[in-house]
């Protein structure tokens, strides 16, 4: 097949990425460093940031809808969040020491979270979800974990299996995993609380873990109730209820979804937003479960804990400088209601144009599927194909994908795949021109006859 239209106007438009792209590739596996940052025929190359913007190596301006893989709520370059880090850099970055700005850090994490009685600070997601399991079999003393199809937790072996949509196949095991590994988990479909229920009692998990509002940040989306009936059954079980806020902390509300559908998991997950854009993580949650990590814990269990840059000072005090924003709630109010706005121009776009494609989401995340085949939305609580997994989560053609990508960055827009995690600086005339682009985007989809 030769090259598309789009892929001519991508290189032509992104001369100078390719370049560097070229350069990265001899030194990097597909020339990336994050498996989402992949794209053909290369990635855009990013040299600044600013608000909701990024600017390309060629001097173009995208508007930014990763916002920092979700850590950027208060959108890149927040004044706060700068003059945390330029105060702090002349203090030090790592002291080897205890220090006053870890535990004002932790102690903002119990003030907003309200399952946080105690916290354990790591360097990401991963590590905080590894911690959440490991603690969670020394407490029970059992060694399977539930977690549910499509939900993602980092890149650990316990829990990076089964984390995109459903294969097509069914197999969910990953390469370069142990089968022992691979046996200790048991992967249920979402959002079916029967499935957990049978799998709980077959298998006496020491825990489930899941993304409160949905895997993916919400590509099958998950409310309140089935938070609540997961509550009861893990409570009715003894099996301990791990939420996974790296993305929705801090987030959906200050307090997270814990808060907003005032379900109280046993272990909250935390990062991103956590360390203000920084690296850094934490587990938080029940005092007597994170007391196995002291050393003579009664039973004699102590789980080991080290890590280099745990509670790091410049981590930390971006993080204080994060949170005191978060703190009011209004950072989370705005960014929930441009994305609100953000699904209705897309959506009333697409009828417009007479596309079948869908943009649907709770609070600040958005998803968009195109082919989509079923009832379109009347109100913005909308679930698409009525919220059934198989159909929502199908995999979604690579050539699209790409095409799609390459063709809304030509038009300005960086989208974070089929979705975008909104800031609290994304004003209603970027909200307005990233539609536009996105309009754009589609009509040379339809040029090269990729969608109808
Ligand atoms: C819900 C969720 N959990 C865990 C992680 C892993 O976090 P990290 O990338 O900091 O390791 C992510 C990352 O995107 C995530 O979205």
């Amino acid at each position: 097949m030769g090259i598309s239209q789009i892929e001519m106007k991508y290189r032509e438009r992104f001369y100078l990425s390719e370049r560097q792209s070229q350069r990265a590739r001899r030194i990097f596996p597909n020339g990336v460093t994050h498996d989402a940052r992949h794209h053909e025929p290369f990635p855009v190359c990013v040299t600044e940031v600013d608000g909701c913007y990024k600017t390309t190596l060629e001097g173009h301006r995208l508007i930014d809808f990763w916002m920092g893989h979700g850590s950027l709520i208060l959108g890149h370059g927040h004044p706060n969040v700068v003059k945390a880090v330029q105060d702090q850099i002349l203090k030090g970055t790592h002291y080897s020491a205890s220090h006053e700005l870890e535990a004002e850090w932790g102690q903002l994490v119990v003030e907003l979270v309200p399952s946080a009685e105690k916290v354990r600070f790591t360097n990401s997601g991963t590590e905080a979800t590894l911690m959440a399991l490991r603690l969670a079999r020394i407490a029970t003393g059992r060694s399977k974990v539930l977690k549910l199809a499509g939900h993602f937790h980092g890149w650990h072996d316990q829990l990076i299996p089964a984390a995109d949509g459903t294969p097509a196949d069914g197999n969910w095991r990953q390469p370069g995993i142990s089968a022992s590994v691979h046996d200790d988990l048991v992967v249920v479909p979402p959002n079916d609380i029967s499935a957990v229920e049978r799998a709980i009692a077959e298998h006496e998990p020491a825990c489930v873990i899941l993304e409160p509002t949905g895997g993916r940040w919400g590509a099958v989306p998950i409310r309140g109730e089935y938070l609540r009936q997961l509550r009861e059954l893990t409570n009715r079980f003894g099996v301990l209820l791990v939420f996974d806020e790296v993305i929705t902390g801090f987030r959906v509300s200050p307090g997270g979804a814990q808060q907003e559908y005032e379900v109280t998991p046993d272990l909250t997950t935390l990062a991103k937003i956590l360390a203000g854009g920084l690296p850094g993580g934490c587990l938080a949650g029940r005092a007597d479960l994170l007391e196995y990590l002291e050393y003579e814990h009664p039973s004699g269990l102590k789980m080991k804990h080290p890590g280099t840059y745990n509670g790091n000072p410049l981590s930390a005090a971006v993080g204080i400088a994060a949170l005191r924003e978060i703190q009011s709630g209004s950072a989370c109010e705005v960014a929930n209601e441009s994305a609100r706005y953000f699904r209705e121009q897309l959506n009333r776009m697409f009828s417009e144009k007479g596309v079948n494609w869908v943009a649907y989401g709770d609070f600040s995340l958005t998803k968009i599927l195109p082919n989509y085949r079923g009832v379109m939305p009347e109100s913005d609580h909308f679930l698409p194909y009525k919220n059934e997994h198989r159909l929502i989560d199908q995999p979604i053609s690579r050539e699209l994908t790409r095409s799609f990508r390459s063709a809304t960055l030509i038009n300005g827009v960086d989208l974070m795949g089929w979705g975008a995690i909104m800031s609290a600086v994304h004003s209603k005339e970027v909200l307005d021109s990233s539609v536009t682009g996105i309009s754009e985007a589609i009509d040379m989809l339809q040029q090269e006859k990729m969608i109808s």
